[in-house]
């Protein structure tokens, strides 16, 4: 297990065991995090899974793909430098203790 910490809009947190090879939108989706919406299940294609992701963690997950980074130019709320969409980020060992937040408006 994976632990995450999802930080919601309105800064409550939710720490939560990630299976390994989940990604981070399944597991927020599947505990009830707020703040996500997903519509698309996971496709890369809606970008209603935007997060940011902590600042100490930008540079340790692996960077997004050209898909993601295209999908990226749609997210509603500001878009930042850790701006990803967390259907795209798989939980791995090495990511265990990471912190996302989740933005004002997925749509
Ligand atoms: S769930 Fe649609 S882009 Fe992530």
């Amino acid at each position: 297990m994976v632990m995450v910490t999802y930080i919601e809009p309105n800064g409550s947190e939710q720490q939560i065991d990630v299976t390994e090879g989940w990604s981070l939108m399944q597991a927020a989706m599947s505990n009830g995090v707020e703040g996500i919406e997903a519509e698309c299940g996971g496709s890369c294609a809606c970008a209603t899974c935007h997060c940011y992701v902590d600042e100490a963690w930008a540079d340790r997950i692996p960077a997004a793909a050209e898909n993601e980074l295209a999908m990226l130019e749609n997210v509603v709320a500001e878009r930042r430098p850790t701006s990803r969409l967390s259907c795209q980020i798989k939980a791995t060992a090495d990511l265990d203790g990471l912190i996302v937040r989740m933005p004002d408006a997925q749509s």
